[in-house]
């Protein structure tokens, strides 16, 4: 068994490779960019692990690896163009760089990429492992839709929030243990459990993300801070300061999604703080955790070959960037 550094290490060197032509620069030029910026890499190490588990990493599980990450920088290049978002991974993101149509095309073409890895898969599992791809895939639409629609939305409840981020976040930290479960020869219970490890763990995953766009240290965390406020984005921190602020508090919360004067989010903040949301993170994290653990429990593998997952979930939820 790896740890998630070793791991890492192992999957750079797999993947820190040109993957896409020199011709368009002007296209390719953007994906080589991105993908040149790093990230944590967390989803194919994921998907190594959900493998490892069962049995030594297959041969297989690399070019599905690849397609997870090529398939999750695909979204982020859009997701950045939907959230009007200047900075990622402390860099200038795509569409701002070169600009949108690029930015667009540089994702398609990247997210047609991952399917040429997904090609490499062996018969054996190729149809298994494109039909949990493409059902998460599409999932991830489905939750960055939700997304969006609830920005305009003046009221969005903490489960249809909670629904949300399960689409467009933790399905893919989901599917990729349970890819690399599936390569590893991971019986049906088994894949369950570390598919619902990984649905409880990607929630706790996205309630960071969203605390950290609040509150995170700007040096550290790599994205433009108060994004999501600017973006009236109902996170579960919105979703809570509009549930528990007074008269006052709320008219106030209110007027500043829709008037969005300069110091908005410096506004936003305060009123945050005094409803005391930021406190809620921690318990609101630890309940998904604690679902996620006892799915690890119950899977029916040595403890000892465990302890990678246990670490890298403690990891991902007390992440700061
Ligand atoms: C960012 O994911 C998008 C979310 C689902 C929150 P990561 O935090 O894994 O991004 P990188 O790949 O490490 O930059
Ligand atoms: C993004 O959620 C989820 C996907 C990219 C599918 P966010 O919009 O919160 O992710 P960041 O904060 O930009 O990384
Ligand atoms: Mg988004
Ligand atoms: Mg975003
Ligand atoms: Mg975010």
């Amino acid at each position: 068994m790896h740890s998630f550094e070793a791991l890492s290490k192992q999957f750079a060197q797999y993947f820190n490779v040109r993957h896409f032509p020199k011709e368009p620069s002007s296209l390719y030029d953007a994906d080589e960019y991105f993908l040149s910026l790093g990230g944590k890499r967390v989803r194919p190490v994921m998907c190594l692990m959900g493998n490892e588990l069962f049995d030594e990493i297959s041969k297989d599980a690399w070019p599905v690896a690849a397609a997870i990450e090529l398939f999750h920088n695909f979204t982020l290049i859009h997701d950045d163009i939907m959230d009007k978002a200047p900075l990622r991974r402390n860099q200038p993101t795509v569409h701002a760089k070169y600009g949108e149509s690029t930015a667009l095309l540089s994702g398609d073409v990247m997210l047609i990429v991952a399917y040429d890895y997904l090609n490499q898969v062996s018969n054996d599992y190729l149809h298994k492992v494109i039909r949990l791809f493409n059902q998460t895939a599409k999932e991830v639409c489905e939750g960055q839709q939700m997304d969006m629609d609830f920005e305009k939305q003046e009221v969005v409840k903490m489960d249809e929030y909670i629904r949300m981020i399960e689409l467009k976040t933790s399905v893919l930290l989901a599917a990729s243990l349970s890819l690399g479960a599936i390569l590893g020869g991971a019986g049906q219970a088994n894949q369950e459990h570390i598919y619902a490890f990984g649905r409880n763990l990607g929630i706790a995953f996205q309630i960071q993300d969203d605390y950290l766009d609040a509150y995170g240290d700007p040096a550290k965390f790599g994205k433009q801070p108060g994004g999501d406020i600017m973006s009236n984005k109902k996170t579960f921190l919105m979703i809570k300061a509009l549930e528990s602020a007074n008269a006052a508090q709320l008219k106030e919360l209110k007027r500043l999604m829709q008037e969005n004067p300069e110091d908005k989010v410096a506004r936003v903040l305060s009123v945050f703080d005094d409803c005391g949301v930021n406190k809620w993170a921690a318990g609101l994290k630890e309940k998904y955790i604690n679902e996620a653990f006892e799915h690890l429990e119950e899977m029916a593998v040595v403890t000892s070959r465990k302890e990678p997952l246990r670490e890298l979930a403690h990891f991902l939820v007390q992440r700061e960037h």
